[in-house]
């Protein structure tokens, strides 16, 4: 699982990213100043935005490290070439960041649209737990349903490490979501659901099923 210290800046690169950043906060351009009107204060599903955020070596327009999204918004002039995003979009992908882009001219004319895709991606993360509890009510369709669900996301290009990831976005999620009520029973009940999905999918991604193992449960 990432941790905070592998994807924050080194001391001294923060220093000199800081200022800049700084900069940057102060001056925002306006379709930037826009969206963040809409991000500011948790508007979206409480969660919580930062802007001119510094991951690594970079600096993205807007990030909650929670929930692991980025959202950038390019500008008329691109500031990187093709190649340097693509690098810097895999970088930040690898860190299991979801990243989304928008224009300026849609920030700037579009700007429902925009909030409304940043919202589904949101809950794209709450829509795969909804998912896993609806099957919870048939316990007997569960395993399979998992499973075959699980040799689907192989095909999604998939791997083990990044259900790691996609749990730390999901917590962070859930306790945005859930505010106080996100107590300590609460996060465990959650995580240990979430370790039997992951569980079984990925037994279901390897070509293993609960039947072949009688009497095994998920994740023991
Ligand atoms: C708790 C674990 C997860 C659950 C319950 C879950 C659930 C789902 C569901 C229901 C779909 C809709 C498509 C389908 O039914 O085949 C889906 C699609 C997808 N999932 Fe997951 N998922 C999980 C973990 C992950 C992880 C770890 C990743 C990787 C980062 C991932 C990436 C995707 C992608 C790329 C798609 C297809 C495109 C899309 O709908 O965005 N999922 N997932």
């Amino acid at each position: 699982m990432s941790t905070r210290t592998e994807w924050q800046p080194p001391p001294e690169l923060w220093q000199r990213l800081k200022p800049l950043a700084r900069q940057m906060r102060k001056e925002p351009t306006p379709a930037e100043y826009k969206l963040w009107q809409r991000l500011r204060n948790r508007q979206i599903l409480n969660v919580k935005f930062r802007r001119q955020f510094a991951i690594d070596r970079f600096i993205v327009d807007f990030c909650s490290p929670e929930v692991r999204m980025i959202i950038e918004v390019d500008g008329p002039i691109h500031q990187y070439t093709q190649e340097e995003d693509k690098i810097r979009q895999d970088f930040l992908e690898s860190l299991g960041f979801v990243v989304l882009r928008f224009t300026n001219l849609a920030v700037l004319n579009q700007t429902q649209a925009v909030v409304t895709e940043i919202e589904q991606q949101a809950c794209k993360l709450m829509d795969m737990l909804s998912l896993s509890i609806s099957l919870l009510e048939r316990p007997a369709e569960l395993m399979p349903e998992l499973e075959q669900l699980g040799a689907r996301h192989v095909g999604y290009g998939v791997r083990a490490e990044h259900y790691d990831t996609v749990s730390t976005a999901l917590f962070g999620m859930l306790a945005a979501v859930l505010r106080d009520k996100y107590t300590a029973p609460v996060e465990a009940a959650w995580r240990e659901l979430y370790r039997v999905i992951r569980d079984t999918m990925l037994r279901g991604a390897t070509g293993g099923s609960a039947g072949d193992r009688p009497g095994a449960r998920p994740g023991a």
